[in-house]
């Protein structure tokens, strides 16, 4: 059930370039939150911007987390690209936000017992909501695929380590690991996967690489959960501000904020 709460602000450090982490202190959202889920943040306490922003919970640490020091808080790994992040670069510690979460239907882990390694490919900022569901699954074998544009633009590597995984990168400029698009240094590996096992794969990017993702996988052997991104209005389902097509036989159009974000790749109608 998504909670409408006040958080206050722990850390705000820039990590590179335009990508900053955000700490919350919101134990009643962090403690419910699930991999691939969001939340919309207030960015300012002044009518500028009016809307909230949907961001993807990155670390959540609920109530019983070992780590005490960090028990109900929740951080947001976001790149400054317009007016509502640049503000949110502003925030300072003991400073007091406004947010809306857990929202949305996040990923649906492997079945078990599942013989095979999930895949995980994320592109930009979008590798930070496929953490969670690594870090989920700890203890599985994963294989981690992350592009970027340029070197700045690659983030998690460290995060992704941590677990029993094997990583590849790709930039756009060739600046860290292979030169190409994520999706083609995926295709360029796929002779690790056998064509008679099944695959669970979870996908977050722009458009770009979620389309070009579907238009190249064969979805018997890889079944895909792509988390999309779309402008969003109210973020819980009631201005259909953010829908996206889809082959549902009744439903074509769904709500990106409240039928996903997380969808079956296979299902996404690319227009
Ligand atoms: C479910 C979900 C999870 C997200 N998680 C994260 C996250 O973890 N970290 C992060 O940095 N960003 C995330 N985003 C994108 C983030 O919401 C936008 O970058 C943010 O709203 C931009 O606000 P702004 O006011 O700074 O930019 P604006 O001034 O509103 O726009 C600046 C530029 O960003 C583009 N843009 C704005 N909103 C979006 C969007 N929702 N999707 C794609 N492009 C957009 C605009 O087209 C424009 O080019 C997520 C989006 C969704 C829908
Ligand atoms: S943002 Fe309002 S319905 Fe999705």
């Amino acid at each position: 059930m998504p909670l409408q709460m006040e958080g206050m602000v722990v850390s705000n450090e820039r990590v590179k370039s335009l990508y900053y982490l955000l700490g919350i202190d919101c134990p009643p959202i962090a403690d419910q939150i699930k991999p691939g889920q969001f939340v919309m943040l207030k960015v300012s306490d002044d009518r500028s911007p009016l809307l909230r922003r949907p961001f993807s919970v990155y670390k959540g640490y609920p109530f019983n987390h070992p780590e005490k020091r960090k028990r109900g808080y929740l951080f947001i790994l976001y790149k400054k690209v317009g007016a509502g992040t640049r503000k949110m670069t502003t925030l300072k510690k003991g400073q007091k936000v406004d947010l809306i979460g857990p929202l949305g239907k996040g990923f649906t882990p492997p079945p078990l017992p599942s013989s095979t390694p999930p895949i995980f490919i994320g592109g930009g900022v979008g590798i930070v909501s496929l953490y969670p569901l690594a870090e989920a699954l700890e203890g599985k074998h994963i294989f981690v695929f992350i592009g970027g544009r340029t070197q700045d633009d690659i983030l998690c590597v460290e995060d992704f380590k941590k677990f029993k995984s094997n990583i590849f990168v790709a930039t756009e400029d060739g600046s860290l690991g292979v030169k190409g698009t994520v999706v083609d240094l995926f295709l360029s590996q796929r002779k690790i996967f056998k064509k008679n096992e099944a695959y669970y794969l979870y996908a977050c990017g722009p458009v770009a690489m979620l389309k070009a993702l579907a238009g190249s996988v064969q979805s018997k052997t890889f079944i895909c959960q792509a988390s999309l991104e779309a402008r969003m209005g109210c973020g819980f389902g009631a201005c259909w501000g953010c829908v996206v097509k889809t082959n549902h036989p009744q439903t074509a159009y769904q709500r990106v904020c409240e039928d996903g974000p997380v969808f079956r790749l296979k299902d996404i109608v690319w227009e």
